[in-house]
C-alpha cells in the first residue's frame, strides 16, 4: 500500500532507459496504474482511424505526437475511477508544454506530484537494448534477446504468442527518437530538479538492481509501507 492510498510518479529518460520495464515490476509489487502514453498511442494505431493513422507518421519517424493528442489521450485516461488511487506516467510529460498541462490537471484534481524518477541512461547502452527488444503484441510486456530473455526463445512467457519488435526499434528511427529527446524532453529534467521532485538513478544498472533503489527510496520518502511482491 502507498501512503493515504495515492502515489502520482513520472518516469523519466531516454529511449531504452528501461522505463516501461521498471514500470512492470512497480505494478507487480505495489499495483500501482502504469500509464504509458507510447502505449495508448500504439493502442489508437491498432484501430486504423485517421487519427490513429496520423499518430502512426509521427511514431514510425520518431517525432512526438503533437501535444493537444496526447494530452487529451492522458486526460481521459487520468478521469478514470481507477486512476483515483495514484499513478505511474510513462513516458508523459516529454515536453515543457505537456509538463505546464500536467500540473494544471493535477492540481484541479487537488492532486500533487510525489516524485520524478530519471533513470539517467548512455545513449550507447539504450541503443543495444533497443535494437534487442521483443515485444508481446498481445500483453505488451517487454523483453531483450540477451539481458531479459523469455523462457523459450521469441515467445511470450504469459501469453505463449510470438514476440515482435517495434516499428520505431530500427536504427535510423532510433537515432531520431534520441535527437528528439535531446532537444524536447532533457529540458524537463532542470524542470523537476528546480521543483525538488527529481531523483537520478543510474539506469545503466540491472532491471533487479534499479527496482532495488526504487524501492528503497519509495520506502525513504514514506510513499511506501508494505513489503514488495506482496499479494
Ligand atoms: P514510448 O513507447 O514511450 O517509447 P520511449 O520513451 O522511446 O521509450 P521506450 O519504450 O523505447 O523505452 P523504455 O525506457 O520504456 O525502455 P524499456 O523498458 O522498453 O514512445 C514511443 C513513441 O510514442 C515516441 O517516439 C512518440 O512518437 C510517441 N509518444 C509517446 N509519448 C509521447 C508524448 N508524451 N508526447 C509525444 N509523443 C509521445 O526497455 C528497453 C529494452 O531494454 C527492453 O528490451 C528491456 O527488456 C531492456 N531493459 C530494460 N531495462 C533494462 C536494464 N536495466 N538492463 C538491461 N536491459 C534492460
Amino acid at each position: 500500500m502507498t501512503k493515504e492510498g495515492q502515489i502520482n510518479l513520472v518516469l523519466l529518460g531516454p529511449p531504452g532507459a528501461g522505463k516501461g520495464t521498471l514500470a512492470g515490476f512497480m505494478v507487480k509489487a505495489y499495483r500501482f496504474l502504469h500509464i504509458s502514453t507510447g502505449d495508448m498511442l500504439r493502442e489508437a494505431v491498432k484501430k486504423g482511424s485517421e487519427l490513429g493513422k496520423e499518430i502512426q507518421r509521427y511514431m514510425n519517424s520518431g517525432e512526438l505526437v503533437p501535444d493537444k493528442i496526447v494530452t487529451r489521450t492522458v486526460i481521459d485516461r487520468m478521469s478514470k475511477p481507477d486512476a483515483a488511487y495514484g499513478v505511474i506516467l510513462d513516458g508523459y510529460p516529454r515536453t515543457r508544454t505537456q509538463a505546464g498541462s500536467l500540473d494544471e490537471l493535477l492540481n484541479s484534481g487537488n492532486r500533487s506530484l510525489d516524485a520524478v524518477l530519471y533513470f539517467k541512461t548512455s545513449e550507447e547502452v539504450a541503443v543495444k537494448r533497443l535494437s534487442g527488444r521483443l515485444v508481446c503484441p498481445r500483453c505488451g510486456r517487454n523483453y531483450h534477446v540477451t539481458n531479459i530473455p523469455p523462457k523459450k526463445e521469441g515467445i511470450c512467457d504469459t501469453c505463449a504468442v510470438g514476440l515482435i519488435q517495434r516499428a520505431d526499434d530500427r536504427p535510423e528511427t532510433v537515432r531520431n527518437r534520441f535527437s528528439v529527446y535531446e532537444q524536447r524532453t532533457k529540458d524537463l529534467i532542470a524542470y523537476y530538479e528546480e521543483k525538488g521532485l527529481l531523483r537520478e538513478f543510474s539506469g545503466d544498472r540491472t532491471a533487479e538492481q534499479l527496482f532495488e533503489d526504487i524501492d528503497s527510496f519509495l520506502r525513504s520518502e514514506g510513499l511506501i509501507d508494505d513489503d514488495p511482491y506482496e499479494g
